[in-house]
């Protein structure tokens, strides 16, 4: 009993004097892995249960074992249990209360397993989890962006390229755009599952175990599809941590992207959206100002996701095989980024829900621009057996002659028109309209009104 006293390492037999109390401060890390104690208990029960089953511990251990795990899940969820730091992680706190709650038999609940691969047990679930809990809110966004887009179907805007003026596209198009992008994070969140769903435990430290222990009845209790295949890679492998933190950090570079695009769009140069008081601060001397400070802190966040990203590379990238002290990190990076993403997540769906277009000013903009120039190029190939780069330089010509005259190209009649293409008739003044121009655009995925009602469709049977 002496050897598990509270205080005590469970190494003490073997090393003899307490480890610096400055290192022990350091290298500790439950105040983080504290976050896993679900899981932890979950896979030690799965373990235990696995014991008894191949007849390695007896039915009366088993369950005092997961009689006293119970009681720690409870006190920890009531808060009423006292982590310590000289316990280093979740696995020894947890072990160590449990010597005291049901003595000496807690001392087997450890055989046939390591901290190398309960640890990562506990990770694998719990990044499962998490991806469903970042799935849910993508899929939140998701919906938002469907519900405004179905009210600006017919809301006209300049599509740009370079920032410029390129062709006009309705506002919900824009809109449907990321509902593709935050599509395809869902998708690459899932696409992980596969890595995720190996499990590790019964690997033990590196070698695998001498007792008889059945993998595939822990693989099958804690949900996992099937064991891992070596048990070096196992302990080592932090690929899943990777993963995760790339898709994360792809879903920050997203939203900041489209944060960024908000704030021109919400500049006063632009004008084309207006953001609810919801979403803006103010300034402390300028009373005139409402700042986009939600989507700037959108934009600026994807600078921690990413550094979090690149630190787990600099970590793993001089480990041999397989497990060191320095993968122990891995935790408070993958929750870093985790909770920064949820947080981004529900402030963006909370900006998509106070964004209002300026539908006057955007129209006002994509009436300039020459922003149907490509159009009348396309009717010329049509009407006239023109060869595109032929309609192309007949086109240029035509926004030469606007820009001079400060005209727009819809201005000009059809005597000036033929000017330039002896051949047009009065039926080529449609082209310049930005509707027809929008309607035009039938092929699948471009912009037309009747595209855009079919993806919307289509998209409000998404689960
Ligand atoms: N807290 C440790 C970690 O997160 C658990 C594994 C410890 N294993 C060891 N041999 N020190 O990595």
């Amino acid at each position: 009993m002496t050897k598990n006293k509270n205080n005590q390492a469970i190494w003490e037999n073997r090393i003899k004097n307490s480890t610096s109390s400055f290192f022990q401060r350091v290298g500790s890390s439950i105040d983080i892995d504290k976050r896993l104690y679900k899981e932890d208990i979950t896979g030690s029960i799965a373990h235990v249960e696995m014991l008894f089953k191949q007849k390695i511990i007896s039915f009366k251990i088993k369950n005092k074992i997961i009689y006293g795990l119970s009681k720690i899940k409870k006190e920890i969820s009531n808060k009423k249990f006292e982590f310590n730091k000289n316990h280093e992680d979740i696995h020894m706190n947890i072990e160590k209360r449990l010597f005291q709650i049901i003595g000496e038999e807690a001392g087997y609940i450890h055989t046939g397993r390591s901290r190398n691969d309960q640890v990562i047990t506990d990770l694998k679930i719990w990044i499962k989890s998490a991806s469903k809990e970042i799935d849910f809110c993508l899929h939140k966004i998701i919906k938002s962006t469907l519900n405004l887009a179905t009210k600006n179907i017919y809301t006209i805007m300049p599509g740009f390229t370079h920032l410029k003026n390129a062709q006009a596209v309705s506002f919900a198009h824009y809109l449907m755009a990321y509902i593709e992008i935050f599509q395809r994070d869902r998708k690459r969140f899932n696409n992980n599952l596969e890595s995720l769903n190996e499990n590790p435990l019964g690997v033990a430290a590196i070698a695998g175990t001498s007792f008889n222990i059945d993998r595939d009845f822990t693989t099958k209790k804690l949900g996992f599809k099937k064991p891992t295949n070596n048990s070096i890679d196992t302990v080592s492998d932090r690929d899943f941590v990777l993963d995760f933190l790339y898709c994360v950090s792809v879903c920050a570079m997203h939203i900041s992207r489209m944060s960024e695009e908000l704030i021109i769009w919400n500049s006063d140069g632009f004008k084309l959206i207006n953001l609810s008081d919801k979403v803006v601060t103010g300034s402390s001397i300028m009373p005139q100002k409402k700042n986009p400070d939600p989507l700037e802190y959108l934009r600026g966040k994807s600078g921690n996701i990413y550094g979090n990203l690149f630190s787990m590379l600099t970590i793993l990238k001089g480990l041999p095989l397989s497990y060191f002290k320095d993968l122990q990190d891995d935790k408070e990076i993958i929750f870093s980024s985790n909770d920064i993403l949820i947080n981004c997540l529900k402030i963006f769906d909370e900006v998509l829900k106070n964004l209002s277009p300026n539908k006057k000013r955007m129209l006002e903009l994509a009436n300039s621009g020459y922003i149907t120039a490509t159009d009348f190029a396309d009717y010329l190939v049509k009407n006239h057996s023109l060869s595109f780069r032929k309609a192309y330089q007949k086109t240029a010509d035509l926004v030469n002659l606007a820009e001079k005259k400060k005209k727009k190209l819809g201005d000009f009649s059809l005597e000036e028109l033929k000017k330039i293409e002896p051949k047009l008739t009065n039926d080529v003044l449609k082209v310049f309209d930005l509707k027809n121009s929008i309607k035009s655009k039938k092929t699948y995925g471009g912009t037309s009104f009747d595209n855009i009602k079919k993806m919307i469709f289509k998209y409000n049977k998404l689960k």
